[in-house]
């Protein structure tokens, strides 16, 4: 899980990782990092080509992000998700991180692994000492 730029530019990092925490998840690793373009790009290589493709590298890495591992009871990364709302937070429900805190797509405060297998992949991207 990512809190983008948004969240810490906004002092909301703490409030979505007590959500988290309050959920009954745990964090097994973080670090406030900006993340580069060239790694942005392979973390986000699955919307190449999008329109929207080179604004969101440039807002991923215009300031630091807290990028987390959060670990808990099989697929936690759907429990993440639930957490998070849907990508565009209008459509996000009440109660959401998204519904409650976030006003645009571009600018949603989170990102989280869509799978088993983005998670292990984006894992080893930011976390590449982690096992
Ligand atoms: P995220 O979950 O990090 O995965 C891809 C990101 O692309 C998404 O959250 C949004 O921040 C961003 N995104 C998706 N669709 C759009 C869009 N139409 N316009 C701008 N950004 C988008």
């Amino acid at each position: 899980m990512i809190c983008k730029p948004d969240a810490v530019e906004r002092g909301l990092a703490g409030e979505i990782l007590a959500r988290i925490e309050a959920k009954g998840l745990r964090l097994a690793a973080a670090e406030l990092r900006v993340i580069e373009p060239d790694v942005a790009e392979l973390h986000y290589a699955e919307h190449r080509g999008q329109p929207f493709f080179d604004g969101l590298v440039k807002f991923i890495s215009r300031s630091p992000s807290l990028v987390m591992v959060v670990e808990g009871p099989e697929d936690t990364w759907r429990i993440v998700r639930s957490l998070m709302g849907v990508t565009n937070p209008a459509d996000a429900a009440p109660g959401t991180i998204r519904g409650d805190l976030a006003t645009m797509t571009s600018e949603n405060l989170v990102h989280g692994s869509d799978g088993p297998d983005s998670a292990r992949r984006e894992i080893a991207l930011f976390f590449p000492t982690l096992r």
